[in-house]
């Protein structure tokens, strides 16, 4: 059976984990207090108080505000060393993390701060036995214009970036919003995925358009896709992974999609268990999968599949992959 040890003992990459998600209390105020920054609480309890949320919306109103202590390169750097200070003990041997740096450029820090910072952590997180890379996400609340000019701020710092994604609030936001700008960063050669949402409106076009239209590369969330046979039967043959995350389906849809994403892993689509915001959700990778494992009884080969998956659908070499499957 499956206890959380073994679930914490099998190598795993992670593949959907925000780096402005992993920022804990602790960290929070004390570059608050660094950085002369009123957050409007004091204590690691008043902090954690405020992480009320029951919908994507208001989890999003609780994570943006916080990022205001996020000032200099230092910063961005510590917050990503936490990381990957924390999941040794989660055996995370490969991670792909996503950054916001629009989170950031509107609120007055340069890209090159942020680039710089998180890349730094890149380069050094084989100290923690993990090796890194970033994927620079547009916020698609923002407007098409906005995410063509981060695209260009982004150019020259081609080499320190993998992929590109797409998040933030999807109401109103299709994929196709983005089309133009996913098309240019696709033939400049960046690997592609964005987030489609648990249970939006317009779901399953939201779901074809990425995989029809835009040709994404993987679907961050993506689990209503069970709900077209045909679309799953496309994404299975293509190899196109989903990255799901069920403590924080849990938080924002009450619901951690578990029978969608075993329905998915027992019909051969690359599915992955991953941690999204683990502060926010106070889960980290092993939590994540030996929850859910929990709640829908998951056997030991389930848990061993998953975690296959990760290293499957992570953007490596297939030498390098061997390596670790
Ligand atoms: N969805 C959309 N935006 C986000 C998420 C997510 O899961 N996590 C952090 N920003
Ligand atoms: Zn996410």
């Amino acid at each position: 059976n499956v206890t959380k040890e073994f679930v914490r003992g099998i190598p795993k990459a992670e593949l959907h984990l925000h780096l402005e998600g992993t920022l804990e209390p602790e960290l929070k105020l004390a570059l608050a207090e660094k950085n002369k920054i009123d957050i409007g609480q004091t204590t690691i309890e008043e902090v954690r108080k405020s992480y009320q949320f029951d919908s994507l919306p208001s989890f999003l109103n609780v994570y943006y505000p916080a990022m205001n202590v996020l000032q200099d390169e230092e910063d961005f750097y510590q917050l990503a060393m936490a990381y990957f200070e924390k999941v040794q003990a989660h055996n995370v041997r490969y991670a792909e993390l996503f950054f916001d740096p629009q989170a950031h450029t509107t609120r007055g820090v340069p890209f090159e701060t942020v680039i710089n910072g998180y890349y730094r952590a890149i380069q050094e997180s084989e100290k923690f036995g993990v090796q890194s890379a970033l994927i620079m996400c547009f916020l698609r609340d923002m407007s098409a214009e906005s995410a063509e000019e981060t695209f260009e701020q982004a150019l020259p710092y081609q080499d320190k970036i993998l992929g590109i994604g797409l998040d933030s609030d999807e109401k109103g936001n299709p994929p196709s919003k983005f089309a133009a700008v996913f098309k240019k960063a696709k033939a400049a050669g960046f690997k592609i995925t964005m987030h489609c949402d648990i249970d939006q409106e317009n779901s399953i076009e939201h779901i074809r358009q990425v995989i029809e239209d835009i040709q994404v590369d993987r679907i961050d969330h993506g689990t209503n896709i069970v709900e077209s046979p045909a679309l799953t039967q496309y994404a299975k043959e293509h190899g196109i992974g989903l990255t799901s995350c069920p403590v924080s389906n849990g938080f924002v849809v009450d619901d951690m999609k578990g029978k969608e994403i075993l329905q998915l892993l027992h019909e051969g689509v690359k599915v992955t268990v991953n941690s999204d915001d683990p502060a926010y959700f106070q889960s980290y990778i092993s939590d994540d999968y030996f929850t859910l494992s929990e709640a829908y009884g998951l056997t030991p080969e389930d848990i061993v599949t998953l975690a296959k998956n990760s290293f499957e659908i992570a953007w490596i070499p297939a030498e390098q992959k061997a390596t670790y499957l």
